[in-house]
C-alpha cells in the first residue's frame, strides 16, 4: 500500500513538474514599446520597423524604459507554406523575420510580433487556431519576445482555453515570451489571464480621440466600437485588483502623437501612467513633434507607470468636471492627476487636508493630517510652493492635467 501510495506521489511529482506554464518574472512593470497597428495597420515594412528600433535608440527612449518593438497584423503571406508554417510577407520583410528580429537586438532592444487564436488574423491573415505549437517554435525561432495574441474568427472557442493552449505551446518552445491577450475583455480575461499571460487587453480598439465612440460597420451584424481614451478607462472602473507585477490590464495602445491636442496627449498618457497600464507607443517616430517627444520622455510620469508595486490607481472622485486620479506608489508616496474632463479652463482649489484618501485595495492612505507632504509637478518638473499645508490652487485647461506627486516631507532633524 505504501509503495502504491509512493508511486501515485511521485507520478504526480512528474507531471506538474512538466506541465506547462506562463514565463514568470517577465513584465514585473507593465511593458513598455511601440507597436505598429494604430498608425500603419497592416501597411508595415522591414524599413518601417528597422527605423522605429533606430529611433529608439538615437531619441533616447531605451534609457527611459521603452524596449519592446511590436509588428502587429500584416506581417505575413495570406497562406501558409506546404508544411504549414507562416511565411512573412516578402514584399514587406525581404530579409525575413529572423534578420529583423536580429537588427532590434542589435539596438539592445527586443521583439515582439502577432497573431491570432483564431482560424484568421482580424486582417484577414492565418491565425494560430490548430497551429499553436507550430507557430510557437517558429516565433521561437525568430528570437520573437512579446506576442500580442488576437481574437477574431474565433467562433465558440473557449477565451480561457484557446489562451492556455498557446500559453503552453510557447513554453514548450522554451523561449521566455511575453505573452499578450488581446481578447477585448469580452470574456473576462482580468478573470482568469494572470496565469496565462503577462497583460490582457480589457476593452475593444483605441480611437484616437479624447471622448468618442466610433462605430465600425454600422448596422452590419459585425459592427463593432473604438472608443477614445476617456470611455476606455471608464468603461472598466472595477478591475484594478486583477493587475500586478506580471499580470496588467490593459487599456490598449497609446494614441499620443497621433491626432488629439498637446493636452488631451498630455493627460492620456498621464491616465495611462495612473493606470499601471502598458506604454506601447503607436505614433510614426519619424514624425513625431517635439511636444511629443518631450511627452513620451517625461520619465517622472513614466516613474508613475513603473512603479515597483504595481498598484493601479482609481478616480478618487469627480468634481466640477475635473477628475481626480490618484496611485499609491512606493516609499509612501502617491500620484495624483486632476484632469479637466470639460471645454472650458476649470479653476481648482483642493485641500488634502480636508480629504483623507484611503485605497481599500492596499490599505495606503494619503492622509495630510497625519503627514505633510511635498507636491511636486511632474510636467513642469518642479516643486510646488507650498506643501500640503495649504490647498493646492491651479487652473487647468480644457482636457489638460495637473499631474502631482506627494512625498512625505522628512522630519526636522
Ligand atoms: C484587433 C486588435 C487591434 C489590432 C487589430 C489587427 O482589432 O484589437 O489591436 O491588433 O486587430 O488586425
Amino acid at each position: 500500500m505504501r509503495k502504491t501510495l509512493l508511486a501515485i506521489a511521485c507520478a504526480l511529482a512528474m507531471t506538474a513538474g512538466s506541465q506547462a506554464q506562463k514565463f514568470d518574472g517577465l513584465a514585473m512593470t507593465p511593458p513598455m514599446g511601440w507597436n505598429s497597428w494604430n498608425t500603419f495597420a497592416c501597411d508595415i515594412s522591414e524599413k518601417t520597423v528597422k527605423d522605429m528600433a533606430d529611433l529608439f535608440v538615437e531619441l533616447g527612449l531605451d534609457k527611459c524604459g521603452y524596449e519592446y518593438i511590436v509588428i502587429d497584423d500584416g506581417w505575413m503571406l495570406k497562406q501558409r507554406d506546404k508544411d504549414g508554417n507562416l511565411v512573412p510577407d516578402p514584399a514587406k520583410f525581404p530579409d525575413g523575420m529572423k534578420a529583423v528580429s536580429d537588427y532590434v537586438h542589435s539596438k539592445g532592444l527586443k521583439f515582439g510580433i502577432y497573431n491570432c487564436a483564431g482560424s484568421e488574423t482580424c486582417g484577414g491573415y492565418p491565425g494560430g487556431r490548430g497551429h499553436e505549437y507550430q507557430d510557437a517554435r517558429l516565433y521561437a525561432s525568430f528570437g520573437v519576445d512579446y506576442l500580442k495574441y488576437d481574437w477574431c474568427n474565433t467562433g465558440k472557442m473557449y477565451a480561457p482555453e484557446a489562451y492556455k493552449t498557446m500559453r503552453d505551446a510557447l513554453y514548450t518552445a522554451g523561449r521566455p515570451i511575453v505573452f499578450s491577450l488581446c481578447e477585448w475583455g469580452d470574456n473576462q480575461p482580468w478573470e482568469w489571464g494572470a496565469e496565462i499571460g503577462h497583460l490582457w487587453r480589457t476593452t475593444g480598439d483605441i480611437y484616437c480621440c479624447y471622448d468618442c465612440e466610433y462605430v465600425v460597420h454600422k448596422g452590419q451584424p459585425d459592427q463593432w466600437s473604438a472608443w477614445g481614451v476617456w470611455p476606455i478607462l471608464r468603461m472598466r472602473k472595477d478591475i484594478r485588483k486583477y493587475a500586478g507585477p506580471g499580470h496588467w490590464n490593459d487599456p490598449d495602445m497609446l494614441e499620443v502623437g497621433n491626432c488629439m491636442s498637446v493636452a488631451e496627449d498630455r493627460s492620456h498618457f498621464a491616465l495611462w501612467a495612473l493606470s499601471a497600464a502598458p506604454l506601447m507607443l503607436g505614433n510614426d517616430l519619424r514624425k513625431a513633434s517635439k511636444e511629443t517627444i518631450e511627452l513620451i520622455k517625461n520619465t517622472e510620469v513614466i516613474a508613475v507607470d513603473q512603479d515597483k508595486l504595481g498598484i493601479q490607481g482609481y478616480e478618487y472622485r469627480m468634481q466640477d468636471s475635473v477628475s481626480i486620479w490618484v496611485k499609491p506608489l512606493e516609499d509612501d508616496e502617491w500620484a495624483i492627476g486632476f484632469i479637466n474632463t470639460s471645454m472650458t479652463e476649470k479653476d481648482i482649489n483642493f485641500d488634502f487636508k480636508q480629504h483623507v484618501i484611503t485605497d481599500d485595495l492596499s490599505g495606503k492612505s494619503l492622509d495630510a493630517t497625519k503627514n505633510e507632504y511635498i507636491l511636486r509637478d511632474l510636467f513642469l518638473h518642479q516643486n510646488l510652493k507650498a506643501t500640503t499645508k495649504k490647498p493646492v490652487v491651479a487652473k487647468i485647461a480644457s482636457h489638460d492635467i495637473l499631474m502631482l506627486k506627494a512625498t512625505i516631507k522628512p522630519a526636522k532633524k
